[in-house]
């Protein structure tokens, strides 16, 4: 099983932010060994619906900052946003009237969407916010 971690180059600067990427990272991990150890429909349903709780928080709180200092980028972020949203409950969806596990492909879409998130919408946004004295 590949190990999915947080790495100090996912760091977007803001270190609420780099701790809810964290959680989100852990998250995903425990869905992987859940559907590496064949982890029942229970426990696999119960990480996807935190995971589908957190995501909305998180996106929220990076929302929220962005609409109250004015960010620039803030629509074309919330449409990323609440693409993922969408997809994730899609997931958890199916995977409740399958009782299915979540599949490989699954897996792999959902952590290189966050990564890529990351990487490429999320750190658009460190130079604004350290400019604003938000770390
Ligand atoms: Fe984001």
């Amino acid at each position: 099983m590949a190990l999915f971690e947080w790495k100090e180059e996912f760091s977007v600067r803001v270190g609420a932010f780099d701790s809810h990427h964290k959680r989100l990272v852990d998250l995903l991990g425990a869905l992987d060994d859940a559907m590496a150890k064949r982890k029942s429909a229970e426990v696999i349903g119960g990480i996807l619906k935190e995971l589908i709780a957190y995501t909305r928080y998180h996106f929220s709180e990076e929302e929220k900052l962005m609409t109250s200092l004015g960010y620039a980028g803030l629509q074309q972020h919330r449409k990323e946003h609440e693409w993922f949203t969408g997809k994730v409950a899609q997931f958890a969806q199916k995977h409740q009237e399958g009782g299915l596990g979540v599949g490989i492909e699954t897996m792999t879409f959902l952590k290189n969407w966050l990564v890529d998130h990351i990487l490429e919408t999320d750190k658009q946004y460190s130079g604004f916010f350290n400019t604003r004295n938000v770390n």
